[in-house]
């Protein structure tokens, strides 16, 4: 029975993919307001997903707009290119992915040594085994429960189990490592992942769709998280 430590503190963090691009400045401006955590970048190359977003530019536009962290979701195939100019844009965390790295171990230490924070993706089909080998060089692991490319997706359940492997191997390795979901997270769904061991919530749709607003959107779905992790 493996002995977990007490829950980690739930970090509500929004993607600005569903966001008004002509003004992705106010979006920033109105996340930090409605009390987010940090907000997440999804950068799409065209290549390892068959989307196009932004870039490093973009980021470092609205980067003096707002005080709370970045960090850019590198949807790019063999990401080593970018890593210095989402740096220089502000983001405090990069995000790669396992699936796009050749040598993934030698990338997430080139992040570090860039001083910012390291993180690997799981797409669904990937086993939490590939990244057993890289837990001491990572802050996160985030694991996919979409297919990546797109907002408004379905959240895929059957993730859940693999959220909880992850947990398991996290423990078992004594590594301080936050466990991050995207990907359909919303209030019908965000228990479920934060209850199998997730504590960084990624939504995109739910957020921006609340009629509501923003703000109670973000409280909700940290009510639900928190209660989630405490069941
Ligand atoms: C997929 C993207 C999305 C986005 C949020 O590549 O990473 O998961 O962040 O999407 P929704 O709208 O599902 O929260």
């Amino acid at each position: 029975m493996t002995d977990f430590p007490s829950p980690r503190p739930v970090e509500i963090v929004p993607s600005v993919l569903p966001a008004d691009f002509a003004h992705l400045g106010d979006a920033c401006l109105d996340l930090e307001k409605a009390g987010v955590d940090r907000i997440q970048w999804d950068v799409m190359d065209g290549n390892f997903v068959p989307n196009l977003t932004f870039g490093a530019d973009v980021i470092a536009a609205t980067r003096p707009l707002v005080s709370i962290p970045f960090e850019a979701h590198l949807m790019v195939e063999e990401p080593t290119w970018i890593l210095d100019a989402m740096v220089d844009a502000g983001c405090r965390l990069l995000i790669v992915h396992a699936e796009a790295c050749r040598h993934l171990h030698r990338t997430l230490g080139h992040i570090q040594e860039l001083g910012a924070a390291a993180a690997v993706a799981l797409n669904p089909a990937t086993p939490v085994q590939d990244v057993a080998h890289v837990l001491d060089l990572v802050e996160m692991v985030l694991v996919m429960t979409v297919n990546p490319g797109f907002g408004g997706q379905a959240y895929i359940a059957t993730m859940e189990p693999k959220i909880a492997e992850l947990r398991t191997l996290v423990a078992e390795g004594g590594h301080d490592v936050d466990i991050e979901v995207d990907g359909g997270i919303g209030p019908a769904t965000i228990a479920g992942a934060a209850g199998a061991g997730a504590n960084v919530l990624v939504a995109g749709s739910s957020l921006f769709r609340d009629p509501e607003g923003l703000g109670h959107a973000t409280a909700e779905l940290r009510e639900l998280a928190v209660a989630a992790q405490r069941s």
